[in-house]
């Protein structure tokens, strides 16, 4: 199946039906296998659940990294309270384009990872938190779900297991803040979608009050082959710190841009030559940012020495995040590129943080008039120390997502800036 590009060097697992209508089907999903992990789960206990969780070295997909299973067990025991299981699929990234995948070839997939994350957690319900401009996959999701409350999978007494979960598929409005975990609990609540102060955290207090925990949507559609295979298993992929495969989102200046599914600690090289066919045209690389528009862009040299794993990113002075692989060419125009990305910032802050807010409208500003060919040297002095005052100073961070491709293009691609300020005009056109 050539789901639109495959590639030999990929170990498909969550992306294995990618581009296979059928897989969408509960009945197909259960003939290939499907709800049988729950079953095991379920068998096992929440406990041994978590532990597997553990052992396999599981990290995060939302950006962060941070261990699921260590996450889970900071989940309260036995509180008499409602828990909630989260699943974040407000995908909204600029760059990243596989959660709307995965709900939308392997919806059962993710419900099953859900489910089996409700349980380990003791939450009788999940929320799928979907991003509202995802139609088609809302639908999909919808239906799926209707399906498995329809064959027990889902409601109570699930298996006969004397388990009671609930799912509700709850469709988002469109705001990139509603992806960060507490501003998507202040929006499910119908609240502003605004990000809280923490502490308290989720898992003491979270979704209407109650211990909860937030997963992405490829975090808990790994779910059910894990606790299928076990920990050992998923590690036999990856490297020691970084275990597993990862979907990785590559667009841009590549012959074949697409979601590959490859082992972490992948070259990043390899995957822009051999995996998507090179750089378009046969032209020079120039720049990379290898995890979506959050994280710091590097350059062709830094590329070659970049590993795709959490720790091989941050060795190259980037990071991973969500492994949205955004690949310029020669000819793409670095200023107009971090521009339209502190534009989308600007546009997303939710207004709550003076740096966040101002900061971000006015870097955009600065940056703009540079484009146009009005800045000076000094406007660069003043993007980096305003842009410095902006992280770590805010309720979130996105507000240090604005940081990060400004300092970072301005340290490395100083002379496209000064070639438009002293001549006012630009390098490159696409
Ligand atoms: C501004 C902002 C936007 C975010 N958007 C998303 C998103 O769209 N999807 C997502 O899974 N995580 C997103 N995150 C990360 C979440 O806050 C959270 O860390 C994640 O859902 C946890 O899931 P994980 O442990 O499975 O990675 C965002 C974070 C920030 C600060
Ligand atoms: S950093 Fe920005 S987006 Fe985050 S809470 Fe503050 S103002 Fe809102």
């Amino acid at each position: 199946m050539a789901y639109p590009y495959v590639s030999e060097h990929e170990v498909r697992i969550l992306s294995k039906y990618f581009g296979d209508p059928k897989q969408r089907h509960l009945d197909t999903y259960v003939e290939r296998g499907g709800y049988s992990a729950l079953k095991k789960g379920f068998d096992s206990g929440s406990a041994e659940v978590i532990e597997t969780v553990k052992a396999s070295g599981l990290r995060g997909r939302g950006g962060a990294g941070f261990p699921t299973g260590l996450k889970w067990s900071f989940m309260p025991k036995d509180t008499g309270k409602p828990h909630y299981l989260l699943c974040n699929a407000d995908e909204s990234e600029p760059g990243t384009f596989k959660d709307r995948e995965l709900m939308r070839w392997d919806p059962h997939q993710l419900i099953e990872g859900c489910l089996i994350g409700a349980f380990a957690i003791q939450a009788q319900h999940v929320y799928i938190y979907c991003r509202g401009e995802f139609f088609e996959t809302n639908q999909v999701l919808a239906r799926a779900v209707e399906d498995a409350y329809a064959k027990g999978y889902i409601g109570k007494d699930i298996l006969g297991s004397g388990n009671d979960i609930d799912v509700t598929v709850h469709q988002g409005a469109g705001a990139y803040i509603c992806g960060e975990e507490t501003g998507l609990m202040n929006s499910l609540e119908g609240r502003r979608g605004q990000p809280r102060v923490k502490p308290p955290f989720p898992a003491a207090v979270g979704a209407f009050g109650m211990p909860s925990t937030i997963n992405n949507v490829e975090t808990l559609s790994i779910i059910p082959h894990i606790i299928q295979n076990g920990g050992a298993w998923y590690r036999q992929y990856g490297t020691e710190k970084s275990p597993g495969t990862k979907l990785f989102c590559v667009s841009g200046h590549v012959n074949k841009p697409g979601n590959y599914e490859l082992p972490l600690g992948f070259p990043l090289m390899k995957l822009i030559d051999e995996v998507c066919g090179g750089v378009r045209d046969g032209n020079a690389l120039k720049a990379v940012i290898p995890g979506g528009s959050s994280v710091p862009i590097i350059t062709a040299e830094e590329a070659g020495r970049c590993n795709l794993d959490y720790e091989g990113c941050v060795e190259v002075g980037t990071m991973l995040g969500c492994a949205s692989v955004i690949v310029m060419d020669e000819h793409a125009d670095i200023v107009k590129q971090v521009r339209r990305m502190v534009d989308f910032y600007a546009h997303e802050s939710c207004g709550q943080c003076t740096p966040c807010r101002e900061g971000s409208s006015w870097t955009a500003q600065i940056l703009r008039r540079i484009e146009d060919g009005r800045g000076t040297e000094g406007d660069l002095d003043t993007l980096m120390e305003m842009t410095q005052q902006m992280v770590g100073t805010t309720i979130c961070v996105l507000s240090d997502s604005v940081a990060a491709p400004v300092q970072s293009s301005i340290e490395k691609f100083r002379d496209e800036y000064l070639a438009l300020i002293r001549r006012g005009e630009r390098v490159g056109a696409a």
